[in-house]
């Protein structure tokens, strides 16, 4: 029976644990140049001495205009490359592996002066209104994601997550709701983010694990839910996916059908019929603060990971304290001995 300290090996990716920290933007690049700053290296170095067995550094993107804002993190220029290595570098130290999601926002770019998309969709009246991508732009958009994966490999990172959630660029185009195209990327509609992954992979060593975050369910009127989030992730798995991060909703104003749940593993069904239906490995997020109940996901096989955010923003040590209230053991760092065993 695993549970969460049970160590989990993905391809040539060994976790010492269960417990991943998501990705959570910081809005803290200071000068605007997507260059990670002592404030992410202290964020995330912390969470490694934390005990969190798997760090997915936040969104993190492929062009300046596809940032949710100008503070945020980047991998479109060689500059950029130094300041993750560091935090990769740090992380392994403290014993935890290290992943990124790269991303583009797409319509939801908030400081691009003309922000794009698959079609000229506002997101809501107060978003910018975004002009659609010509189709060669985005046969170069999927060079721009290879090129970030490219420096993030050598950054030093354990794993690639592309960001096919929240309603940004790749979910917009997956989305029959925001993509309106006729050309080869609005007849098929996983075809932009199809051909992301494969990119991705064409960069990465072959036991690289590549993992794709989506969200399951939208929120919007007439939005899709997980009988069509099924049939598109089949076709992402059969393009590369290794591991599945599933999240819900970010993909445009709530409809009447509802918002997200607020209750606690309020996401873990989509992640258990994800992993049932194309019987691949998930993971599970969404109010698992509680290390009980990530425990119990672990060990009723609903998720193979499960991911703590803001559990994980309020204290940095949440793994080391779920090993001492499960009971389980785990290597505490030697200078906190004293907090955790006595
Ligand atoms: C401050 C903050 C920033 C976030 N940024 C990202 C992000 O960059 N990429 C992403 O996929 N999700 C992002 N999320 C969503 C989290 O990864 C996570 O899925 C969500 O918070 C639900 O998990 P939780 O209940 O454990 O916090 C963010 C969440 C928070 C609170």
């Amino acid at each position: 029976m695993n549970d969460l300290f049970t160590p989990y090996t993905l391809k040539g990716l060994e976790m010492k644990n269960r417990i991943v920290m998501p990705p959570m933007c910081q809005y803290s690049v200071e000068a605007k140049d997507g260059i990670a700053t002592d404030f992410h290296y202290q964020h995330y170095v912390s969470r490694a001495i934390g005990g969190a067995g798997f760090i997915i550094i936040e969104m993190t993107d492929v062009e300046a205009d596809g940032r949710i804002s100008d503070y945020d993190l980047g991998l479109w220029s060689d500059d950029q490359i130094p300041a993750i290595k560091r935090i990769v570098d740090a992380c392994h130290q403290y014993g935890a592996k290290v992943g990124i999601q790269i991303a583009h926002a797409g319509r939801k770019a908030e400081d691009a002066e003309v922000p794009v998309a698959p079609s000229a969709i506002a997101f809501d009246e107060n978003y910018k209104q975004p002009r659609a991508l010509s189709t060669e732009e985005v046969k170069e958009m999927v060079e721009k994601f290879r090129k970030a994966v490219q420096r993030a490999i050598k950054a030093g990172v354990d794993a690639i997550e592309i960001h096919g959630a929240h309603g940004y660029l790749i979910h917009q185009f997956h989305s029959p709701l925001t993509n309106k195209r006729d050309d080869e990327y609005g007849q098929d509609l996983t075809k932009f983010g199809r051909e992301v992954l494969r990119a991705a992979k064409e960069e990465m060593p072959a036991d690289m694990p590549l993992m794709m975050r989506i969200s399951a369910k939208e929120y919007v009127e007439d939005g899709y839910d997980i009988e069509e989030s099924i049939e598109f992730a089949k076709k992402y798995q059969e393009a590369g996916v290794d591991i599945f991060d599933i999240s819900s909703g970010g993909e445009g104003p709530i409809g009447a059908g509802g918002r997200p749940g607020t209750h606690a593993g309020y996401q873990v069904p989509l992640a258990r019929e994800i992993k049932k239906a194309l019987n691949v490995p998930v993971i599970a997020v969404g109010r698992l603060d509680e290390p009980t109940l990530a425990n119990a996901v672990i060990g009723n096989e609903e998720a193979d990971l499960i991911a703590v955010g803001r559990g994980m923003l309020r204290n940095p040590y949440w793994a080391l304290e779920a090993s001492k209230k499960l009971n389980k053991e785990t290597e505490i760092p030697k200078q906190y001995v004293d907090g955790f065993r006595r």
